[in-house]
């Protein structure tokens, strides 16, 4: 706990996570897409949603540009504000799955360590981690927002594979080659792998 929230006491809690879960009939759990810009994240955890919610699962996709307009509209782009986006994602993922919710996780994550933290928050087998696994050369070629285009010519510092790093994933729950394969593929892989995991015990 933070020096600043020192005079606070957890409260205990009515309704469980359990409980919730058997009033969804399944478990939560988090499905992270990390990797570059424009590696098929977004696409792929709203395709994916699509899919799930659509059999009655309930489900809810945090994406970074979207949380960027509000909760981490206070964040840049440098490390430090990178961890913190990250840091508060985790929280937010931690609350949804607490409420029993399947959450899509779309977000750059380029560090190894955070991603580990957000892990390390939620029970185990409860971190579906997915490398969106496609090289910079086809991002770049892609360039769908352009913003390639830009870091290249040095209007957007600390650009993601271009003047800031990204740590792949050494082992994650799945490795996607978004470079090649087509958009319904990759969903088909993801709800197969994940179908076993929400089961109820
Ligand atoms: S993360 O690194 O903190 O995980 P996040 O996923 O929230 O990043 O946001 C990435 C999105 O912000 C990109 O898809 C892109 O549209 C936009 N963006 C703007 N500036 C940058 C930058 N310097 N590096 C990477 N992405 C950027």
């Amino acid at each position: 706990m933070n020096e600043k929230s020192a005079h606070t006491v957890w409260h205990p809690v009515t309704v469980t996570r359990q409980e919730r879960e058997r009033s969804n009939n399944h478990r939560g759990l988090v499905i992270w897409f990390t990797g570059l810009s424009g590696s098929g994240k977004s696409t792929l955890a709203q395709a994916t949603e699509a899919k799930l919610f659509e059999t009655g699962l309930h489900t809810y996709t945090l994406d970074g540009d979207n949380i960027r307009h509000g909760l981490c509209a206070d964040l840049g782009f440098s490390n430090e504000d990178r961890i913190e986006n990250i840091r508060r994602i985790g929280e937010v993922a931690r609350l949804l799955v607490d409420a029993g919710v399947i959450v899509l996780a779309a977000f750059i994550s380029p560090f190894q360590s955070d991603r580990q933290r957000v892990r390390n928050l939620v029970d185990p087998g409860t971190f579906f981690e997915i490398y969106c696994n496609c090289s910079l050369e086809i991002c770049e070629q892609r360039d769908v927002k352009g913003l390639y285009r830009k870091a290249r010519a040095g209007q957007i510092p600390n650009f993601t594979g271009i003047s800031s790093p990204y740590e792949p994933p050494r082992s994650p729950e799945l490795n996607l080659d978004t470079g090649r394969l087509d958009i319904s593929s990759c969903v088909d892989r993801i709800v197969t792998e994940i179908q076993p995991r929400i089961l109820l015990q």
